[in-house]
């Protein structure tokens, strides 16, 4: 096999505490992790020696600076050998988001060059070498995700993971579905580290109660469900930019049974529990927010599967 095609898949917080600050200068997690069908597409392409990076968007840079560069180039470190590797990137994940946008892109690379070169490395090892390039990495290796097996008998899966330490220590859970989600990224970004580096927890007046969060994960109960998300992030993220609070409100009056950021923002999605009414918040949203999304959870194979859960304008 010289090529293969993965769908490199966002990922939401559905909850998200911050237990305390690390000697190494991370801070120490408690997240429930949650992959959605928004994805980007990643194809490699066994080559000449060497790493060549080519992405739809032209303001992501195609070397170094770019977490699936590093994966490719990590890989080849662990795994030297004669050949190279061509990437090209088709981008629908909005990027600086608080969605993994580039760390999952970073996982597809690595799952992708694992197959292409006969699986030199164990699932572990693999999520070992995710680790050292982000703390968001590994969790964006679980599921399933190759889209050119050709198998036709496996189909693609979403994961849903309590994430611990940096982000890295993953617990699977079972994966319930949740089938309208309205997803909306402002016009600005957000820096991962200023917001991390802000973070008082005093100010922070809510925080989430993983565990019983996860009881009703695993129930499906999707009113409690949404009742428990909480991302103690916002207090940092509101400050920076309030609109965030104002889209929150505006998800939650068009019917959102809760709105929340996701990671450290500016993303912001609400979860709905019919179809119309989640339709009609993302109409609305879409005037303001051109980067708007109707979606589900990963795998589903409803409406919202795939590309067709997009709603931004061409
Ligand atoms: O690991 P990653 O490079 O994705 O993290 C980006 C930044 O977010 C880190 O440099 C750090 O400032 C912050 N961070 C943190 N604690 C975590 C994860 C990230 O402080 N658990």
């Amino acid at each position: 096999m010289d090529r293969i095609v993965i769908a490199a898949p966002a990922k939401i917080n559905l909850t998200l505490d911050v237990l305390g600050k690390r000697p190494d200068g991370y801070h120490e997690l408690e997240t429930v992790m949650h992959q959605i069908n928004l994805h980007d597409r990643i194809t490699l392409e066994k080559g000449e020696k060497g790493i060549r990076l080519h992405c739809s968007r032209e303001d992501i840079p195609a070397d170094e600076g770019n977490l699936a560069y590093k994966a490719a180039a990590l890989f080849f470190r662990e795994f030297p050998c004669e050949e190279g590797i061509t990437i090209w990137i088709e981008k629908n994940i909005p990027i600086g988001a608080g969605l993994a946008g580039g760390s999952t892109d970073a996982a597809a690379v690595l799952e992708g060059l694992n197959h292409l070169f006969d699986k030199p490395f164990s699932h572990q090892r693999l999520m070992q070498l995710a680790a050292i390039i982000g703390s968001d990495i590994p969790f964006c290796l679980m599921g399933h995700h190759i889209l050119s097996e050709g198998k036709g008998d496996d189909p693609l899966q979403g994961a849903t993971a309590l994430a611990r330490g940096r982000g890295e220590q993953l617990a699977a859970l079972e994966n319930c579905c949740l089938d309208y989600i309205v997803l909306v990224k402002p016009e600005f970004s957000i820096s991962t580290a200023a917001v991390y580096g802000a973070l008082q927890m005093e100010k922070v007046q809510q925080r989430p109660d993983n565990a019983a969060f996860i009881k009703e994960w695993i129930s499906c109960d999707m009113i409690n469900i949404a009742q428990g998300m909480v991302n103690v992030l916002e207090t940092v993220s509101t400050e920076m930019h309030p609109e965030i609070i104002k889209i929150k409100t505006q998800l939650r009056e068009l019917g959102a049974c809760n709105a929340i950021m996701s990671g450290s923002g500016p993303s912001v999605f609400g979860l709905f529990r019919d179809r119309y009414t989640a339709e009609r918040a993302a109409r609305v949203m879409d005037k303001c927010y051109r980067e708007t999304f109707l979606v589900s959870s990963y795998g589903r194979s409803d409406e919202y599967a795939g590309e067709k859960a997009v709603t931004r304008k061409p």
